[in-house]
């Protein structure tokens, strides 16, 4: 399989690898949230797991539950299997009060106050760049020529990174979410990433610019600074965090729309229905399906006894099609009522970055709307579908449209 990984151009290709072609999980996951709602796996055969089961959780209570209860459920299974790339001080990885005190200095970056300034000045100019690419065309696939470059741009813009070195960034990303199916390839992207980052980090601490870097550089609460390794995990962290999501989450959310014409056409008429199309489509089809936690103590979940050690999975795929909870779950509405789902996790690591996946996501949906005409799915296209048992998002998305010459 590393083999395979070694030729990765894109995300398609870590999606072969990674999510196989799984298309529709979900009748299995109905089927276990009837019959098992917290299945305990035996692993006594599986070296290197201690012999402890693992739990899949897949009822919305019992995830909301332990989400809640972060002492009992610790996040600290994230840095057992993902520092090594990450770093050993990641965020989504460190229990309280730690976790608290780098997220709060963290934070102030992410409001929605401080994004709504770069919506024009970077994400709409990002959306609009990449759409002069295609707009000519009257055809184009958006995953390969919008949704797989798109958050990266933004995130490098974010941080201020010079564009010249955005591809170069790109491939770094690619290889360090690559990191399960290829660990040598990873690992060398995360350390040359640390090293790009380290002359620039250096450069924001003596003169500071209006971007990220400065800011992380910059935090402070009560006298206390954010360390080198602490921005290095963090800058990390926001490739898995932060690009792979948004593309996984705006195909999903183009694929709702291009396939339900109706709702297309409400929200091409009325786009103030764009956060709640964002939202219904991370309910229907979040990008990661599961995340994960480790017991602190013996505990008892939903009945079911859980020992301390084991590892314990939210299936937020699951919890979101709970039929109690939604009326006819597996289908994507956007006129339902607005009820919180899991997709964005919950509790203290709940998504620091929503604000921006909405900013770019709703950015996203107006520009592809007011500058491709009649933009639906090619009738022609090669079988679009969502896929995937881990991550789920469409490979490709070929659509048609008028072509416009003006570009704005
Ligand atoms: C639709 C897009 C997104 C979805 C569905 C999503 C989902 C999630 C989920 C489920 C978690 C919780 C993980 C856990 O509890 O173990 C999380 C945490 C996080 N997300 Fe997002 N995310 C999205 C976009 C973003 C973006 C754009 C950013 C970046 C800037 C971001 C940054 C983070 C960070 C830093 C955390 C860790 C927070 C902490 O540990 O306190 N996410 N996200």
């Amino acid at each position: 399989m590393s083999q395979l990984f070694d030729d990765l151009e894109d995300f398609g290709s870590f999606d072969d690898a990674v999510s196989g072609d799984v298309r529709d999980p979900y009748p299995e996951l109905a089927r276990l949230r009837r019959e098992e709602p917290i299945q305990r796996i035996d692993m006594s055969a599986m070296p290197g797991q201690a012999g402890l089961p693992v739990f899949i959780v897949y009822r919305y209570e019992d995830a909301q539950q332990m989400l809640r209860d972060n002492e009992t459920f610790s996040s600290s299974g994230v840095i057992a299997a993902f520092g090594p790339v990450l770093g050993d001080r990641v965020m989504l990885g460190m229990d309280e009060p730690v976790h608290g005190r780098l997220r709060s200095l963290i934070s102030a970056a992410f409001s929605q106050k401080s994004l709504a300034r770069r919506q024009d000045e970077l994400v709409a100019r990002v959306g609009n760049e990449l759409i002069d690419t295609f707009a000519d065309n009257g055809k184009a696939d958006l995953v390969k020529q919008f949704t797989f470059d798109y958050p990266s741009r933004i995130i490098a813009g974010l941080l201020g990174l010079p564009e010249r070195d955005y591809p170069q960034f790109q491939r770094w990303s690619i290889s360090l979410l690559g990191w399960v199916v290829n660990p040598e390839r990873g690992l060398a992207a995360s350390a040359a990433l640390c090293e790009y980052f380290a002359p620039i980090l250096e450069a924001r601490r003596t003169e500071p610019r209006d971007d990220l870097i400065s800011l992380l550089a910059a935090a402070e609460i009560d006298g206390e600074k954010l360390t080198d390794e602490e921005i290095y995990s963090f800058l990390r962290l926001l490739l898995p965090a932060g690009v792979e999501t948004v593309y996984r989450s705006l195909g999903n959310l183009l694929f709702a729309l291009l396939t339900h014409t109706a709702q297309l056409d409400a929200v091409r008429a009325d786009r103030s229905l764009i956060p709640q199309a964002i939202e219904e489509a991370v309910r229907w089809n979040p990008p990661l399906l599961t995340i994960t936690r480790t017991t602190t103590c013996d505990t008892v979940l939903g009945g079911v006894e859980i020992p301390k050690g084991c590892s314990v999975l939210p299936m937020l795929g699951s919890t979101n099609r709970q039929e109690d909870r939604w009326e006819n779950p597996d289908d994507f509405d956007l006129f339902r009522t607005a009820k919180a789902n899991l997709g964005w996790g919950y509790g203290v690591h709940v998504c620091l970055g929503m604000h921006l996946a909405r900013l770019e996501m709703r950015t996203a949906v107006n520009l592809l709307l007011d500058r491709l005409p009649d933009l639906r799915m090619d009738p022609d296209g090669d079988d679009p579908h969502i896929r995937g048992q881990i991550f789920r998002s469409p490979t490709s998305l070929p659509v048609l449209f008028d072509p416009v010459r003006s570009a704005v």
